[in-house]
């Protein structure tokens, strides 16, 4: 158990959350003018933008692949993000931040349609407060769909994790630090599948099926959220060429 109090008398969590809530979510579609497709996504404290270029030919073009295109993801944690400026550039965190959710995201890519192309994702982290990769592959999951790229279904993703002995959804930066368990999850709502699950720390049997359920239940509010964005944005562009 961790020394700081993390779950208060009545219940509440530190932020006033009940154990199965999320932090307030917002999703705007299409807020960059040169990207493809893009999506600014807020998760509590978190903003992040999410930009997709492609399919586009890809260079160097001995690594094209003649069957399929290939899904390129960087995520970025702007120096300024984070309580303790941070240094500029790569690093080990963000190297494995951009392989785990080019995995979550592939699967759903349609990517034999665009052979020797690239479809890039670039997310960038503005403000963190811990669940900066499940925002990144929310916001990333929207800017694809708003680029048109073909796609089996939306990716979501949330953390939960394990505070005071409690299961928790959706942990924020007191939690993440201070917790007993954080829990990264991807899936694709439609078809059920887990794309990203990662873990730090130890449970229960028992407390990894809660944890993965609520984690679940937190993925199909997010999709729902990300579902209604993406109608809105189109519904607005449609009724401005004076479609509707
Ligand atoms: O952001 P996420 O929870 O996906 O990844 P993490 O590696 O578990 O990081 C948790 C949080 O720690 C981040 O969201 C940041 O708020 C913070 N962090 C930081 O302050 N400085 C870093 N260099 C890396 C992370």
């Amino acid at each position: 158990m961790s020394e700081i109090k993390l779950i208060r008398e009545d219940g509440r969590r530190l932020d006033g959350r009940l154990p199965e809530e999320l932090r307030p979510i917002k999703i705007e579609v299409g807020v960059l003018k040169r990207a493809d497709g893009s999506c600014y996504f807020e998760l509590g404290r978190n903003k992040v933008v999410a930009a997709v270029y492609g399919p586009r030919e890809l260079h160097p073009r001995h690594a094209q692949d003649a069957r399929r295109a290939a899904v390129r993801f960087r995520y970025n944690m702007a120096p300024f993000s984070v309580e303790e400026r941070r240094r500029p550039g790569p690093d080990r965190r963000s190297v494995e931040i951009s392989k785990v959710s080019r995995e979550a995201l592939e699967p759903v890519i349609i990517a034999e349609y665009y052979p020797r192309a690239a479809i890039d994702i670039f997310v960038e982290i503005l403000e963190s407060d811990a669940g900066t990769r499940t925002a990144g592959i929310n916001a990333a999951s929207v800017a694809l769909a708003d680029a048109g790229i073909p796609m089996k279904g939306l990716v979501s993703a949330v953390a939960v994790g394990k505070v005071d002995g409690q299961i928790v959804l959706d942990l924020m930066s007191e939690e993440d630090q201070y917790g007993e368990m954080d829990m990264p999850v991807a899936m694709v709502t439609r078809t059920n599948t887990i794309t990203l699950l990662q873990m730090d720390g130890r449970v229960t049997m028992e407390e990894f099926d809660r944890a993965l359920d609520l984690a679940i239940a937190g993925c199909r509010r997010i999709y729902e959220l990300q579902r209604k964005a993406l109608i809105e944005k189109y519904s607005e562009s449609r009724a401005e060429e004076g479609g509707v």
